[in-house]
């Protein structure tokens, strides 16, 4: 198999497992260094734009017109919202250079992307001069999610983020909340100290300073959003798939890539999530990754399936997987 017969979905995906078990770690990385896979390569930037950016953007808008709430910003969060805009657009600009322009004067900044018909003009640090504020501009130009903690009283707060493109969990229900109670719904990570490492770790970034981290699930469909919100719409499909001949192509490893960064002017660390989804026949198509897969999926401890919602179909898949060999 070469990569070059494969999509770019694959040659691009970041496939996560590193071993034939998986276990939750504190793994985080330094960014911006390009990872290669068995189909291809990832990472070589904090922001990553795809072949989906359009629909992607355009979802993203639906599901804020629908409910708001993704959208969350405490008050004390206006200059790290600020921040975030101002760090991450120079970025995107060098991302998708050619049909981005960004113009800095001062405090005064225009921006333009003629991949989402943008155009606009404001004053850094002063919200009547952006309807709708940082948060808004940065998620209708960036596929990923974000996340702002607050640092301080020796931890991180969950105190604003644009996340429409959830992994079963809200934003609105977790903000203002401590990174360890944030965590709260998650296995063995409390026990074996991952989040309290993490959190250490994350409070210890200087400004400027860039890591990352992947996490994985699987979902049903091309679906990203699977807030808690949106329970009841896509809930019921993990147990109505595994009777669905078309389980190879509904069922998707989902992988997040987050980005770790400390913002410079307001200290806070920016959270970045960016979601891929393979499904099973696509995933297949690389051997080793099938096999790996595979047996990643039948060694997982049943506590750690039933919190990421494998466990209905997860024996489905195993037997998919299997079979395709
Ligand atoms: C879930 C670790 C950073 C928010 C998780 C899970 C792990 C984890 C192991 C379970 C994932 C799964 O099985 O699907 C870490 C580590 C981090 C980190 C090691 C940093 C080094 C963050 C940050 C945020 C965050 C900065 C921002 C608030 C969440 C949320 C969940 C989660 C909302 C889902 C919890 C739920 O079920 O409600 N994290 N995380 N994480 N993480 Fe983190």
């Amino acid at each position: 198999m070469t990569a070059v017969l494969l999509p770019e979905r694959t040659t691009r995906f970041p496939f996560p497992f590193a071993a034939d078990s998986y276990r939750y770690s504190t793994n985080v990385e330094p960014a911006r260094r390009v990872a290669a896979t068995e189909a291809g390569t990832w990472g070589a930037g904090v922001l990553d734009v795809d072949g989906e950016y359009a629909t992607e953007l355009a979802l993203r808008r639906e599901v804020l017109a629908a409910d708001p709430t993704r959208c969350q910003q405490l008050p004390h969060m206006r200059v790290a919202a600020w921040d975030a805009l101002t760090t991450l657009l120079p970025e995107l600009a060098a991302t998708l250079p050619g049909v981005t322009a960004l113009r800095v004067r001062g405090d005064r900044w225009s921006w333009r992307n003629d991949l989402t018909a943008t155009s606009t003009s404001f004053t850094v640090g002063d919200d009547d001069s952006l309807p709708g504020g940082p948060l808004a501009l940065l998620g209708s130009q960036i596929q990923e999610d974000v996340v702002l903690l607050d640092q301080r009283e020796g931890s991180l707060w969950a105190d604003a983020g644009l996340v429409t493109f959830a992994a079963d969990w809200s934003m609105g229900f977790d903000v203002g909340m401590r990174f360890l109670e944030v965590h709260g719904p998650v296995p063995r990570v409390h026990e074996a100290g991952v989040v309290q490492r993490a959190e250490q770790f994350l409070m210890r970034l200087q400004p400027g300073q860039e890591y990352r981290r992947t996490n994985w699930t699987m979902t049903v469909d091309r679906r990203l959003d699977t807030s808690t919100e949106t329970y009841p719409v896509w809930a019921r499909d993990r147990r109505l798939v595994v009777d669905d001949p078309a389980l190879p192509d509904r069922l998707h490893l989902r992988v997040e890539v987050q980005h770790l960064i400390r913002l410079g002017v307001s200290n806070a660390v920016c959270f970045l999530i960016r979601t891929y989804l393979l499904s099973l026949r696509e995933l297949a198509a690389v051997p080793a990754w099938r096999r790996r897969l595979g047996v990643v999926l039948a060694e997982l401890p049943e506590d750690v399936a039933e919190y990421k919602g494998l466990s209905r179909f997860r024996g489905a898949a195993v037997d998919w997987l299997r079979a395709a060999d």
